[in-house]
């Protein structure tokens, strides 16, 4: 998978490019090619969107005709609405257009070769045309006026978090780095380098970071562009205009940063890019840690890539994303275990809130709703880490007593 990291700053002069490495499961030249395969079939996706939902609607309209003329009759307003529908389409297909257009030489230091407007799209998964749509609906949460609410549920909390921690009027917040792991279409990140701090994105989906760098790098104008992001609901509409209602981005101008701050975005498993130790001031998590295969190595590498006395904080549920995976490691634990796991690594809970009700990109006008009550932690590496003889350590708090349980069990004080 592709990684890297490239400046997405406020003068629109310099252009967010991505750098990209590899890791090394297979020889490079596989890995290489497994990528830009990849690569190929997220753009596909994107280009295939149309006809997939074109046919969704053309199935609505083969079932409307089979109905007998009497209880069409009834409903005058349903062909009109699928006609609105296929319109709608075609203005999601433009902004996925341009999305496309714009991130073939995104990453600085991966070529995935040209596009060929000639090529036949093939067609793609339902899996990948879920994704595309989720993606669609992602731009409402980060980057619309309909996803404030949702928004200042969500990473408000955090960013409160974040200014107590690191006061603007007490630190120089330049200096203060901080990491947002699957930062989706880069609202958070956006925000946190707002106020000055030092930020940067990483996410690993093509389809998100396609997304995030056209929003980030290519639009300027406040609510210049339309999605239609609930068309693809066919259910629970209390109006059937509330399937074609529009929504408008950006609702800020993306590229309003402050002229010096530092904002960028890296590409890749959050895993494999974060590696070097004590880098990281603060890491922000939200709705991340249940992308894991395994929650307990996401604890590990934010312990690893905070700087002592570092601050992790996390908002979100544990809506295990790999849990009905067939052939896909997947470690569903409790939050009662998450937390045992982060204790026993050696953090220290300094806030916690169990129940903190929040919505993912919800439409609002909808007959179903989801509700995620959240959890919300702010977890510290301790400023002093003991190591024991075997390789484990021990934070500052914990070495009294340890020293005590060491002292009777090896009757030898350390
Ligand atoms: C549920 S979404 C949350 C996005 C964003 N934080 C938000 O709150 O809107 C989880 C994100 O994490 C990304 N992700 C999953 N596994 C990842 C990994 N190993 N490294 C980096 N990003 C990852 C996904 O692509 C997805 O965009």
């Amino acid at each position: 998978m592709a990684e890297g990291s490239g400046d997405l700053t406020a003068d629109g002069e310099r252009e967010g490019k991505y750098v990209c490495k590899n890791r090394d499961i297979c020889s490079k030249e596989e890995e290489e090619r497994l990528e830009r395969q990849h690569f190929w079939k997220v753009i596909d996706a994107f280009k295939y969107y149309r006809i997939h939902i074109q046919e969704r609607v053309s199935r609505a309209e083969r079932q409307f005709r089979i109905l007998p003329e009497r209880q069409r009759a009834l409903i005058p307003n349903f062909l009109p609405n699928l006609a609105k529908i296929r319109q709608c389409i075609d203005q999601n297909q433009e902004v996925l257009k341009a999305i496309v257009r714009n991130c073939i030489h995104m990453f600085e230091n991966m070529e995935y070769g040209e596009d060929d407007e000639m090529r036949k799209v093939r067609p793609s998964s339902t899996f990948d045309m879920d994704k595309l749509k989720s993606t669609i609906k992602q731009f409402v949460r980060d980057w619309s006026e309909a996803g404030k609410a949702e928004r200042d549920s969500c990473y408000q909390p955090l960013i409160d978090e974040i200014l107590k921690i690191f006061p603007r009027e007490k630190c120089d917040v330049s200096k203060v780095r901080i990491l947002v792991p699957g930062a989706g279409l880069g609202r958070l990140a956006w925000e946190i380098a707002r106020l000055g701090y030092a930020c940067q994105g990483n996410e690993w989906s093509f389809f998100m970071l396609f997304s995030s760098h056209f929003v980030l790098n290519r639009c300027n104008k406040v609510n210049s562009l339309t999605l239609y992001p609930w068309i693809h609901q066919f259910s629970n509409n209390k109006r059937s205009s509330d399937q074609t209602r529009p929504i408008f981005f950006p609702d800020v101008n993306p590229q309003s940063l402050p002229a010096d701050s530092d904002f960028s975005m890296a590409a890749g498993d959050f895993q494999e890019v974060y590696t070097e130790p004590n880098t990281w001031d603060c890491v922000t998590t939200c709705f991340f840690i249940d992308t894991a295969h395994n929650v307990i190595d996401y604890i590990e590498t934010i312990w690893n890539i905070l700087k002592p006395d570092g601050v992790w904080i996390n908002l979100g549920p544990l809506l295990y994303h790999f849990e009905n995976m067939a052939n896909e490691l997947s470690i569903e634990l409790s939050y009662e275990d998450v937390k045992a796991a982060i204790l026993k690594y050696g953090f220290q809970i300094e806030v916690e809130r169990e129940s903190v009700p929040t919505t993912y990109t919800e439409n609002e006008r909808s007959m179903l709703k989801y509700l995620y009550d959240c959890v919300f932690f702010v977890a510290r590496k301790p400023a002093r880490i003991y190591y024991n003889g075997d390789g484990s350590h021990l934070e500052e708090n914990n070495r009294k007593k340890a020293r005590n349980q060491r002292y009777d069990n090896t009757g030898m004080a350390s």
